[in-house]
């Protein structure tokens, strides 16, 4: 199949980046460069994201990010074949900046403009890394999603569960803030578990043994407040909350995971079983593991992308961007940003039995 070389834009968050990536479908791809910028300093101090700080700091950003990546990737404008740029879902002054800014380099080199769901880049990071066939199970785990999906064939999402109320990311970094952990409060917390009993508090384990393949995490989030704001909690039983808090998570999503599984298999039923975990919470080693032990145990074949390109990073906009060239779905530049933009609609008629 022909190669692409696409250069690309993500600025749907907190983090101002942009890189190069080579490759066809189903890949493994080439990174030729990823760069990326955390605005962590500037949100720390607030506990989050800032919208209006995130989006000034995209624009101050973004010209001397894109040139690094040029460079980094020693490829000269005439030799890309397009420009991919997130167009959503995420902080909407945010997307604004990274796709406009791939809106005019497009227009200035004369070079098509592909508009990237970045769920999609997390959904398909484990081709550009590991080369890996449709279809799978994929395990969306972010700030902002909790999702188990199907990937098929180019674009085909379907929807097997999501949270209910909180996305898993959105719990560690409240339970963090609990705790009086900094943001982002997933790392931090991983970092105390590990020096805690995760027996040490009884948490409820949200959906657990439920019908489908959804999540939920608030009532975890209130058990643990509960817990944290009576006087006798003291900041010594920090690392034993933390603890436990991650095995009440793991136990949960391991439960719906198991589900999905079963789901999946009766989708697909004669081809092989595999399961992708993306986005930022896939970077902890305790999560992944029990999803190893899980895979294991229903023979599913386990993939889950290098830490650095489970959280945010270009790099996996690029790589979508090249599997939308070789259908040859490219957009007008009028394309819209959209702050919301679910990767697959629910589809309850399908899996309700
Ligand atoms: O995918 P991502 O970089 O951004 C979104 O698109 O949301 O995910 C960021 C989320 C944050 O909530 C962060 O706390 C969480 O991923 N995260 C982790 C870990 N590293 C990042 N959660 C648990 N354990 C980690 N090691
Ligand atoms: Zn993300």
């Amino acid at each position: 199949m022909q190669s692409f070389t696409v250069l690309a834009l993500e600025t749907s968050c907190d983090e101002t980046a942009a890189a190069v990536v080579g490759g066809a479908p189903p890949g493994p791809g080439s990174i030729l460069s990823n760069v990326v910028l955390s605005q962590l300093e500037e949100h720390a101090k607030f506990g989050g994201v800032v919208p209006e700080i995130a989006a000034r700091a995209h624009v101050e950003a973004i010209d001397a990010i894109v040139e690094a990546a040029l460079a980094e990737a020693g490829i000269a404008p005439q030799n890309l074949d397009a420009i991919a740029a997130t167009a959503g879902p995420g902080l909407i002054g945010g997307v604004m900046v990274g796709l406009t800014t791939a809106k005019a380099l497009a227009l200035a080199w004369n070079k098509p403009l592909v508009a990237i769901n970045h769920l999609e880049g997390h959904a398909l990071t484990a081709r550009m890394t590991h080369g890996t066939e449709f279809p799978y199970l994929l395990l969306l785990i972010s700030g902002g999603h909790c999702q188990l999906l199907t990937v098929a064939p180019p674009g085909e999402y379907k929807l097997l569960g999501t949270t209910i109320d909180d996305a898993a990311g959105e719990a560690f970094d409240k339970v963090a803030k609990l705790l009086g952990l900094p943001y982002p409060g997933g790392p931090n917390i991983e970092k105390l578990a590990a020096q805690g009993n995760p027996k040490a508090f009884p948490l409820p384990r949200p959906m657990k043994g439920r019908e489908g393949a959804d999540f939920s995490f608030s009532g975890l989030k209130t058990a643990v407040r509960q817990i944290v704001q009576q006087t006798e909690f003291r900041p010594e039983h920090r690392a034993d909350m933390a603890a436990s808090f991650q095995a009440a998570v793991i136990d949960s999503m391991i439960d719906r995971v198991n589900a999905a599984m079963t789901l999946f298999e009766a989708k697909h039923p004669s081809e092989s079983r595999q399961l992708v975990v993306a986005g930022g919470v896939a970077a902890n080693r305790a999560i992944a593991n029990a999803l190893g032990e899980l895979a294991e145990s229903r023979s599913f074949r386990l993939t889950v992308p290098p830490p650095s390109l489970c959280t945010d990073n270009a790099a996996m906009i690029a790589w979508a961007g090249i599997e939308h060239c070789a259908r040859n779905a490219f957009d007008p530049l009028d394309v819209a940003a959209r702050a919301r933009w679910p990767l697959a609609p629910r589809q309850p008629a399908e899996f309700a039995s």
